[in-house]
């Protein structure tokens, strides 16, 4: 497992959307944009599946992800393994906030799935002398 720092914590928050990439078991890589995540922990990402289909064949046969976000020139990868919730406290406190976005911005939105990342690596993305460098 691998700790995000106040730092990743804060850019990961702030960006509005982030990038997800998944692979199938045969190695054919996908990549979508991410709005609804949460950070839950240190550890942990949630995300809100709303419109999964390529990502999530490839969670159920290959269930790791990567994750890439930055700012200006600064920016962080994530990987980790991935679980897929369709009941328990954590799918149904991701139902009721999809629902509440839905409601706040007039859109037909509806979360099928919380997907949970858990994190075993980390590294820098910012372009430079530590760029592609773990760091966690
Ligand atoms: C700005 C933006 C934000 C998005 N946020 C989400 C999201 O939070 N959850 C989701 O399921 N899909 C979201 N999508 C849709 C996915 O990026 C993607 O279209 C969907 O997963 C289908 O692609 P796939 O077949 O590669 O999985 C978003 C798309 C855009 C452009």
């Amino acid at each position: 497992m691998a700790r995000m720092t106040e730092k990743i914590k804060e850019l990961f928050k702030k960006r509005p959307v982030v990038s997800l990439a998944t692979a199938s078991k045969g190695g054919i890589p996908n990549v979508v944009a991410i709005g609804a995540k949460k950070i839950l922990d240190d550890e942990t990402i949630l995300v809100s599946d709303q419109y999964f289909d390529k990502t999530l064949s490839n969670l159920r046969e290959n269930p790791t992800a990567a994750i890439a976000f930055w700012d200006k020139n600064e920016g962080y990868q994530l990987k980790g393994t991935v679980t897929v919730e369709t009941s328990g406290p954590r799918y149904e406190e991701t139902v009721r906030w999809i629902d509440d976005v839905a409601r706040q911005l007039e859109l037909p939105l509806k979360s099928k799935r919380a997907v949970i990342i858990t994190i075993t690596e980390i590294y820098s993305i910012t372009p430079g002398g530590s760029a592609g460098r773990r760091i966690a």
